[in-house]
């Protein structure tokens, strides 16, 4: 039995791997002030019907639950968030600068970069309606990426406007009820055949494809790229009417963030959504809100793509992996004064490892190498006293078990 297409196993490696990327993330965003949330997985439908957009409610996990309940494994996690601030955000100042780690499930076609789980790191800042918060998130995401060792010749943050969008279409007279679709297809427009687009636009073809072509700029575009360059980030952004972003509840500032050499999609991507809250709280709770999400899946592949950031995590998985101390129970009779001091040396926070049966001696020092002990310690014939072998070094000292703790606190701390 396998795991169903677009789901995936996570090995040990593979498991540090995450646990790597996750570390990272958690890090940068406490480095910004951003606490941490969480919400379920399970989701009324519902909740996405409302504002996520046709794309996402056609890639969603649904089902009738047994009580009768129609429910959707959780696509983003942007509407958890916006319910579960709209029900308490009386409890808290504002504004609010929120982070979650979770599991996101889309029907998806299984392909590079593209799985039916993958797991998302949210960075959102609720109740600010300023550009400074857009700002903080911009340079938030570029400096999420720079930890893991990539630079702007491997990334590029691609930031446009929707408000932009808007007034063009207002100049064109384009009634509100189309500004969905012609959204979505400019969305489009980078993956899809010219003539589809042209197509689709119809009487606004000429013109869109002109701004397309020739690039767009506004004011609040380039407040937002000065205010990354007042930080030292401008060189990781490029203003580009082209990104629409797919989800319907954008109302402003928009942002994809892809790898330079263009071979994958975008590894994170956001914007502002000022009604996302008051729709869903059917007007109820009115706030401004702004946030990215950055995927773990196409992250992993450009980390894969860059030798600077897999030799970077290599190691620091490697330096992570190993033990402090191989005990090595040379006389069996050794064994119940190897195990007293073994549970010592680990309730004082050693990573401590031994063999769990019998072995010949070469096999137990092989074991210590593999695990990258740094010390191992041999309880055999010299005891009470016992021998403390420093690997890479080869230098032995016998010690008494009794003053052992004291030696290793001396040659590890
Ligand atoms: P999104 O662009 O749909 O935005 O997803 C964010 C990121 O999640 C993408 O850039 C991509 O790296 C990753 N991703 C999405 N779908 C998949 C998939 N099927 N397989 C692998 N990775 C995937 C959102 O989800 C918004 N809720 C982000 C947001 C937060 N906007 C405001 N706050």
């Amino acid at each position: 039995m396998q795991a169903l297409p677009g789901f995936r196993d996570f090995l040990p490696t593979d498991c540090a791997a995450r646990n790597y990327i996750f570390a990272h993330w958690r890090e940068v965003a406490r480095r910004y002030g951003f606490v941490e949330w969480d919400g379920p997985v399970l989701e009324p439908t519902e909740l996405y019907r409302k504002k996520s957009g046709d794309e996402i409610i056609g890639q969603l996990f649904n089902f009738t639950d047994k009580g009768e309940r129609e429910v959707a494994l959780r696509p983003e996690l942007t509407p958890t968030l916006a319910r579960i601030i709209a029900a308490h955000e009386r409890e808290f100042k504002k504004p609010l600068k929120w982070f979650s780690i979770g599991s996101c499930f889309r029907y998806e076609k299984q392909q590079r970069g593209r799985l039916r789980e993958h797991i998302q790191l949210n960075c959102d800042v609720i109740g600010e309606p300023g550009l400074a918060a857009d700002i903080e998130l911009v340079a938030l995401s570029i400096d999420i990426l720079r930890v893991f060792g990539f630079n702007e010749k491997d990334f590029v943050v691609r930031i446009s406007d929707r408000e932009f969008w808007i007034d063009f279409l207002k100049s064109q007279n384009v009634p509100e009820a189309s500004w969905q679709e012609i959204l979505q297809t400019i969305d489009k427009s980078e993956r899809e055949p010219r003539e589809k687009t042209i197509e689709k636009l119809g009487a606004l073809s000429d013109p869109v494809l002109a701004i397309l072509e020739k690039g767009g700029r506004s004011e609040k575009l380039e407040k937002l790229v000065d205010g990354l360059r007042a930080r030292g980030l401008a060189d990781f952004v490029d203003v580009d009417v082209r990104i629409v972003r797919g989800l319907a509840y954008y109302t402003g500032i928009v942002f994809e963030v892809f790898d330079r050499v263009g071979k994958l999609r975008a590894v994170a991507g956001g914007g502002r959504y000022d009604n996302l809250i008051e729709q869903l709280s059917d007007g109820a709770t009115k706030l401004p809100a702004v946030g990215f999400a950055m995927g773990d899946v196409v992250l992993g592949e450009l980390i894969k793509d860059r030798p600077t950031a897999s030799q970077k995590m290599e190691t620091t998985l490697r330096d992570e992996s190993k033990i402090d101390i191989y005990v090595v129970v040379a006389k069996e009779e050794r064994r119940a004064d190897a195990l007293a001091q073994v549970q010592q040396l680990r309730d004082g926070g050693y990573r401590v490892d031994y063999p769990l049966v019998p072995e010949k001696v070469g096999k137990q020092f092989q074991l210590a190498e593999d695990l990258g002990a740094t010390i191992a310690v041999l309880y055999g014939d010299e005891w009470p006293q016992v021998k403390v072998k420093t690997l890479a070094t080869r230098e032995e000292k016998l010690v008494p078990n009794s003053d052992l703790f004291a030696r290793i606190d001396s040659l590890l701390r």
